[in-house]
């Protein structure tokens, strides 16, 4: 036995949807509570869902009952003030776990490069059921940033590089893929993060909005690369080291921020 997986994201794990015109929406993300909460970058978190309508962002195992990241239950303070945004998430059809929007400062390539991590959304999946991806739907107009994928995280080969303008919608198996943000403006990105269950809901709203994973990776210098990779060697030594003097070990394949 193993999980549900949606067959648009069996090849390459990630698809994207036809953008969605959000020019007539109003800028909700910018009314939410954000609670300061470490993940890929200079972040913080706005949380719609959470495991029992408390306004937290973190993993729904750490809480009493643990369970998987499915069946979020809303915050009423938080989704009074987002009303289209919760209708967004919701118009996937699919089962929602968690559901927050990410503010992430610029950053850097190499900082990106260096934030990769897998997520760890199948935690308490039981097996036969659907399985966990994320959908980022970005908030702000940010074409110049990129949602960085990697299959390896070491190496750049695997990398798949993806805009970020507004109303730019990416499901991905986050668990799968390395992945971060290189946000390349001057003013924070926002972007709503929803936790779907893989499932037939799932699948007819990825073929209802084109879902495709034949796109093209957006180009970037070989040398900012290879400079972004020496850098990301060297960030892991000065972290290693860090951890050697505290007398622990840090195992370079674990993810930083699960
Ligand atoms: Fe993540």
């Amino acid at each position: 036995m193993s999980h549900i997986h949606s067959p648009a994201l069996e090849r390459t794990g990630f698809a994207v949807l036809d953008p969605y015109d959000q020019a007539a929406d109003p800028a909700e993300w910018l009314d939410l509570a954000y609670a300061p909460w470490r993940s890929s970058g200079v972040t913080r978190f706005a949380p719609l869902a959470s495991h029992s309508g408390e306004a937290v962002c973190d993993g729904f195992w750490n809480h009493t009952p643990p369970r998987a990241d499915k069946d979020g239950v809303w915050i009423p303070a938080q989704t009074a003030l987002a009303p289209t945004l919760v209708r967004r998430a919701q118009e996937a059809g699919a089962n929602i776990g968690r559901c927050r929007v990410v503010e992430l400062q610029p950053n850097t390539y190499a900082d990106a490069i260096y934030n990769l991590h897998q997520d760890d959304n199948n935690r308490l999946n039981p097996d036969g059921t659907g399985w966990v991806v994320r959908g980022f739907y970005n908030l702000t107009d940010d074409p110049e940033s990129l949602l960085i994928l990697r299959q390896d995280r070491f190496d750049p080969a695997s990398e798949v590089r993806l805009p970020l303008p507004a109303g730019s919608r990416i499901v991905v198996d986050t668990q799968r893929f390395w992945h971060a943000v290189w946000h390349r403006g001057t003013a924070p990105r926002y972007a709503l993060i929803t936790s779907w269950t893989s499932g037939p809901e799932l699948d007819a709203h990825l073929a209802a909005e084109h879902a495709r994973s034949d796109v093209t990776s957006a180009p970037l210098d070989p040398g900012v690369i290879d400079d972004a990779q020496q850098e990301l060697h060297r960030r892991i030594e000065e972290r290693r080291h860090a951890f050697e003097a505290l007398g622990e070990v840090l195992e370079p394949t674990v993810p930083l921020w699960p």
